[in-house]
């Protein structure tokens, strides 16, 4: 069987055992490299083609002179940004392409699920060299190999993880490959970098094992205070409870059973993924040789990805406990090893792994993911099984995105057959359960979603009006008022309207802002389904053709038509963040239902309309109605149980 590399779980655990024992061969073969036959020319009549859209120097080299050092060849473009991509094609086809010229592809890249994607285009096997802020299983490797070195085991030593566990790759794969081979870990998260959901969600479902989790401060703190620097606590489960909220660590330690601390292995802040600045000035665990200074850290490796960011004191350096080059080391040996198996295991080439076989009640049609770096926002992917459902005990159910693991909460679903769509319950799962089965299942991202593809609502009640045109045109003459009142200098205003009617709303009151002051004011359109990073100008407007608005540095007002729970507004938000750093963001609503999920509030409000859950507020605008009439309309739909 052919094998790509995409996740540590798309490797088996003798895979990776024979793995860091084949390292360990190659790596006294590279010490006699000078004698002839040393070296296993495995790779000998082979090219590897190195595909880097982001920065490396372990990573690459140590790819590229490991299958040098197998006899093989390397081809790689000197920088992908001046490869076809800067043309704007697709990672697909260049995977397509290359994977014709090479046996086997090593690929890095900046969004996450970019190598599954890859993948599925390559005729060859792929190797994963970092996906975005997802999985890094190579560096992985190298982190075991070393730390099976260091204690002669890895079952049963106690691991502590610390920095960045949000966005940082190295930790998420390793911390899935301590689980398995039944490592205790210890994660020690700067505030806001915590593990993300899906990470200690698949940890437990698969290894039943959930981390405990300390504050940076612990860690010094228990280095003076006790014998033992590490804790497992008798209650795992509880602890981790305690992640977010200041606990005592008194009565941690009445809980605990001292155990000694194997390995520390740190990461630095991933600042270039970061999509905020929430996190500046937080507190960082930093160690140096004061920290290891304790006696009970006599036996503690330290380890690190690298590069480090002054998360490690130099002054470490030349401890002997300090692994974090021989983890760079050991990238040659670990890539012989496993470059060499992926070689020798190639016959015909599929997207079929562990990892990425479809699964049982992967979802054919789906949302688009709610992970912002994911590639199926950037990308269209041809896979159809874009997720897998995970049902939670009390009936929740979300999806898992099958590129990058992230999970996607229902919204609404509907059914193909019957072209009718209802907003997700939990008591709805098994309506859920057995339309996929029928094959019969559509996910939308909102109701807006489902309506603009034609689907109607299950069973509508009788619809009445509540906003005339009339009232229409007065409740935007009052938004106009108040954005203008609101805004000294027109210049600094950038209008942005929520595809379909909140993009003509907007544009009647860019319309009215003319009139008023005979000024012209920047108009976007948003799609919060499009995960781009800028805003196009409102289609139509002269010489703007495909052009952008500029949100840095600019007031923007989001125009949306009615706000409800508030995840389109979130959603806008996001969009809107991504394109660059507005001096303000306001957000102005027709309409404001008010069954907010989100404590999100609209500064301008045309009407404040309660309603019932189960209703359903509807701006019709002239603009996209059959009979050109402008008004707002409400009805209620029929819960399918009772239709049924
Ligand atoms: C890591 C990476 O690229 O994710 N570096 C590496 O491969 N050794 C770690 C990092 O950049 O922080």
């Amino acid at each position: 069987m052919s094998r790509h590399v995409l996740a540590i779980a798309d490797l088996a655990d003798e895979e990776i055992e024979s793995i860091l024992h084949r390292a360990e061969e190659m790596e006294a073969a590279l010490v006699r490299r000078g004698d002839a036959g040393a070296l296993p020319r495995s790779a000998a009549g082979r090219i590897m083609a190195t595909l880097f859209y982001e920065p490396s120097t372990r990573t690459r080299l140590s790819f590229e002179a490991a299958m040098w050092r197998l006899g093989g060849a390397v081809i790689s473009a000197s920088d992908m940004k001046s490869s076809s991509a800067s043309k704007g094609e697709t990672l697909a086809d260049t995977a397509k392409v290359v994977s014709s010229y090479a046996d086997v592809l090593v690929l890095r890249h900046f969004w996450d699920g970019a190598a599954r994607v890859a993948a599925e285009h390559a005729d060859v096997p792929l190797i994963n060299a970092g996906d975005g802020s997802h999985e890094h299983p190579t560096q992985t490797l190298c982190d075991l190999y070393t730390l099976k070195r260091a204690k002669g085991t890895l079952r049963g030593i106690t691991v502590a993880i610390g920095g960045d566990l949000k966005r940082g790759r190295t930790a998420h794969s390793l911390v899935r490959a301590l689980a398995r081979f039944k490592a205790k870990i210890v994660i020690i998260p700067a505030r806001g970098m915590e593990f993300p959901g899906w990470l200690l969600q698949k940890v437990a479902e698969e290894h039943g094992y959930r981390p405990t989790v300390a504050r940076p401060g612990d860690l010094k703190a228990l280095a003076r205070d006790v014998n033992a620097l590490y804790l497992v606590p008798a209650r795992p489960h509880q602890l981790t409870l305690f992640t977010d909220t200041e606990f005592d660590l008194e009565e941690r330690l009445a809980e605990a059973e001292p155990i000694t601390l194997d390995a520390l292995y740190m990461t630095r802040p991933q600042r270039e993924r970061r999509d905020d600045t929430t996190d500046d000035g937080v507190e960082y665990l930093r160690v140096d040789s004061d920290t290891f200074e304790d006696p009970t850290m006599r036996h503690t490796v330290l380890m690190h990805p690298l590069p480090r960011t002054g998360e490690i004191s130099q002054d470490l350096d030349r401890d002997p406990r300090a692994l974090y080059f021989r983890q760079a080391a050991s990238g040659v040996p670990v890539r012989m090893a496993l470059v060499e198996m992926v070689l020798a295991e190639r016959v015909g080439c599929e997207v079929g792994t562990a990892s990425t076989r479809a699964e049982p009640g992967a979802t054919r049609v789906g949302p688009r993911c709610a992970n912002p770096n994911c590639i199926t926002r950037r990308e269209e992917v041809q896979s159809e099984r874009r997720f897998r459902f995970h049902r939670e005990p009390a009936g929740r159910a979300h999806l898992v995105c099958l590129y990058c693991d992230h999970e996607t909460r229902i919204q609404v679903i509907g059914n193909r057959k019957s072209k009718r769509y209802h907003l997700y319950e939990e008591p709805m799962y098994g309506y859920l359960d057995a339309w996929l089965r029928e094959d019969a299942l559509v996910i939308f991202d909102s109701v807006k979603q489902a309506e603009e593809a034609a689907y109607k609502p299950y069973k509508l009640g009788p619809q009445k009006s509540i906003m005339s045109a009339q009232e229409i045109d007065r409740a935007l003459d009052e938004l106009t008022d108040a954005i203008l009142r609101d805004t000294p200098e027109l210049k600094d205003l950038v209008i942005v309207g929520v595809r379909t009617a909140g993009a003509f709303l907007a544009q009647r009151i860019v319309e009215r802002i003319r009139a008023l002051r005979g000024a012209a004011v920047d108009l976007g359109v948003l799609d919060v389904q499009g995960g781009g990073d800028t805003i196009p100008s409102w289609p139509g407007a002269p010489g703007v053709e495909g052009a952008n608005v500029t949100i840095a540095d600019h007031h923007v007002v989001i125009v949306d038509d009615v706000i409800n729970t508030g995840w389109t507004a979130k959603d806008a938000l996001a969009c809107v963040w991504r394109a660059g750093r507005p001096l303000s963001a306001r957000l102005a609503v027709l309409v404001d239902r008010g069954h907010r999920q989100l404590p999100l509030k609209p500064t301008y409000v045309g009407k404040h309309l309660p309603t019932a859950p189960h209703e359903r507020v509807r701006v019709r605008l002239r603009e996209l109605d059959r009979e050109h009439r402008d008004r707002v309309v409400i009805y209620s739909y029929v819960d399918p149980k009772a239709a049924a």
